[in-house]
């Protein structure tokens, strides 16, 4: 199949909507990364998401909306729900509720779990699509399952090519880290640090998050621990060089060492939309491993810190 590039006007949107209406596959730009977007109540679409990215049929897909109106279609809606909504949509906010009986949701998206992961994004691209198609798309990240995520329809392109009816192009992403994923359907718990901060939401809950232990299967089926896994090792919190390293610097290291640097002037937002780029293109340069310079565990520096984490766990 040839993967058509669609730009994003009027013609690419038509396009774009009409493509899933048929249940075909279209990546497209949200705030966080790109998005792999499929009709979420179309069997056949949604198995051939897990299918064109190498995906386990029991990790469960986010399903995108326009507005908190629909959102509350699909999922057990709670005053909780309500505040984080009004505060964090639409931006890089997933929220796990419970799942509405007859929804008309195909039950790959959530692999049979009584709950539902849903966002409503920012991206104007996104919510020009979402508008559009008038209906609810559900979307992993563009990348074949078990890669890096994708913040250019160029990333898209590389790991999905052949694989999918469309990429919408919509330049790079914002925020560049996934959504962060807050679980509402028991104790309000972080199940995925990510593009918004913990900081942030907690203030907004005026509590703490239970964090999700990794490991149980219930809460967070995608959470495993290798991931995001470019071709190169990665070595983390370096702060020498070694032979056959290459460095991704953060804040001020020595230029002649740093092969790219996540934000030389050691600023955590501009490392988030970095990342993901820069370990596409650094792993393109073939280095045997990837030194990482530390990050400060804070803010967005704590999502940068996960990834990378899993990036440089041991392989299955
Ligand atoms: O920023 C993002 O969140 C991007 C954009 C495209 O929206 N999407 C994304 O999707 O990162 P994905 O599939 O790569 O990651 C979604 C994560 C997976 O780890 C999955 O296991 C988890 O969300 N998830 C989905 N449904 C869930 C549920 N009902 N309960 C717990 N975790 C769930
Ligand atoms: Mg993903």
């Amino acid at each position: 199949m040839e993967t058509a590039k669609l730009l994003p006007d009027a013609s690419g949107y038509t396009r774009a909507s009409a493509i899933l209406a048929e249940g075909g596959l279209v990546a497209f730009p949200t705030e966080t990364v790109y998005g792999l977007g499929g009709d979420a109540r179309n069997d056949m679409a949604v198995a051939r998401i897990f299918e064109a990215k190498g995906r386990p049929r029991f990790n469960p897909l986010i399903v995108h909306v326009d507005s908190v109106e629909t959102a509350k279609r699909y999922v057990e809606w709670s005053e909780t729900a309500d505040r984080m909504a009004s505060a964090f949509w639409p931006g890089p906010l997933t929220m796990v509720l419970p799942i509405r009986h007859d929804t008309g949701l195909s039950p790959l998206v959530t692999a049979e779990l009584p709950t539902l992961a849903i966002r409503v994004p920012e991206h104007p691209v996104a919510r020009a699509l979402l508008a559009e198609f008038d209906g609810p798309v559900a979307a992993p990240s563009a990348n074949p399952s078990g890669k890096i995520s994708p913040t250019t329809a160029e990333h898209v392109d590389k790991g999905l090519s052949g694989r999918i009816e469309a990429i919408l192009d919509g330049g790079a992403c914002g925020v560049g880290l996934e959504s962060t994923i807050l679980g509402l359907a028991g104790t309000p718990t972080l199940l995925r640090p990510g593009g918004l901060p913990v900081e942030a939401l907690e203030q907004a809950l005026g509590a703490e998050l239970a964090i999700h232990q990794s490991g149980d299967p219930l809460t967070a089926p995608g959470q495993m621990t290798s991931h995001y896994a470019p071709g190169a090792s990665i070595r983390l919190n370096a702060t020498t060089l070694n032979a056959g390293e290459m460095l991704l610097g953060f804040g001020p290291v020595e230029p002649v060492e740093a092969t790219m640097n996540l934000s030389p002037a050691g600023d955590l937002t501009e490392a988030a939309a970095n990342l993901f780029h820069h370990l596409h293109a650094m792993d393109a340069l073939g280095p045997e491993t990837i030194a990482v310079s530390p990050i400060p565990d804070h803010g967005l520096g704590r999502a940068i810190n996960d990834r990378l984490r899993r990036a440089a766990a041991p392989r299955p």
